[in-house]
């Protein structure tokens, strides 16, 4: 594997060491408009035909380089969200390798509750939050669980959640690792900032995974540009997902 990578975009391309895609951002931008709640990116890996699986899992779908700047970006994360498929997917761990200093909240939603808990792999001093509604969450204990009013099928308000993040748990940039059942509530509702996009060089086929644009939101939402990063055959793409940000951290 390449120890350099090619930021293709901005203009002019300039070579990087590969370790440092995402590790420099300023995350959340100083002037952003302050929604109250907290600055929501998504990082996602996906084939080239749009899969985020391969037999149901994620794993093995990014390469070294990709799992590296997934870390630079938690090593920012106040907090790390997936859905409770996600969990209960594989096993899989929201940390920080270096476990000596703090690490973000590890957090789940769930409308059913069933959470293997034992597939999360929480390194010491990593909290973790349940969110859902009252009675479902109300089991993982009051230290664990955040309740958010719910629809009759138990679909929580994420806005409410984004915002409870914020004032209980001083959530200022949120982390959210899918699945695309999450990421796309976020998108539709508005309520996502960014999206890193990587694109693995790989080809799932129809009968693996799921198509990213199953996902999409039936309103097509504008997505801008920020940054392109070529490793060997990986992409690592960057949008803004609002409109009016204006952050100039390209780097
Ligand atoms: N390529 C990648 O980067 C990547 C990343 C993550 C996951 N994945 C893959 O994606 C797949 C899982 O994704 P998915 O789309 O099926 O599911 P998901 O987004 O991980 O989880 C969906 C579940 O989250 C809970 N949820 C989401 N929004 C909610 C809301 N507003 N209120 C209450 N609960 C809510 C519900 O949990 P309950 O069912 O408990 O009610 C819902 O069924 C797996 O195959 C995984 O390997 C890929």
């Amino acid at each position: 594997l390449t120890d350099t990578v090619t930021r293709l975009y901005p203009l002019p391309p300039r070579e990087i060491p590969a370790g440092s895609i995402y590790a420099d951002l300023e995350l959340p931008p100083h002037r952003r408009h302050d929604p109250g709640r907290p600055y929501v990116i998504i990082n996602m890996v996906g084939s080239v035909d749009g899969k985020t699986s391969v037999d149901g899992k994620a794993a093995g779908l990014g390469s070294r380089i990709d799992r590296q700047t997934m870390r630079n970006l938690r090593a920012r994360a106040d907090a790390v969200m997936i859905g409770a498929n996600t969990l209960r997917a594989e096993k899989l761990s929201l940390g920080l390798d270096d476990t000596r200093g703090p690490q973000p909240l590890a957090v789940v939603v769930t409308a059913s509750g069933e959470l293997p808990l034992d597939n999360l792999l929480l390194p010491e001093r990593q909290k973790l939050l349940v969110i859902g509604p009252q009675p479902v969450v109300g089991r993982f204990g009051p230290e664990r669980a955040l309740a958010i009013p719910a629809s009759p099928s138990g679909t929580i308000d994420l806005e409410a959640a984004l915002s409870a993040l914020r004032t209980e748990y001083a959530v200022e940039l949120l982390l959210v690792e899918g699945g695309p059942t999450l990421n796309h509530a976020l998108i539709s509702a508005g309520l996502a900032d960014e999206l890193f996009r990587t694109v693995a060089p790989t080809l799932v086929g129809p009968t693996h995974g799921e198509a990213v644009h199953e996902r999409l939101p039936t309103e097509p939402s504008p997505a801008s540009l920020r940054s392109v990063y070529l490793a060997d055959n990986e992409l690592f793409l960057r949008y803004a997902l609002q409109p009016d940000h204006q952050t100039n951290n390209y780097s």
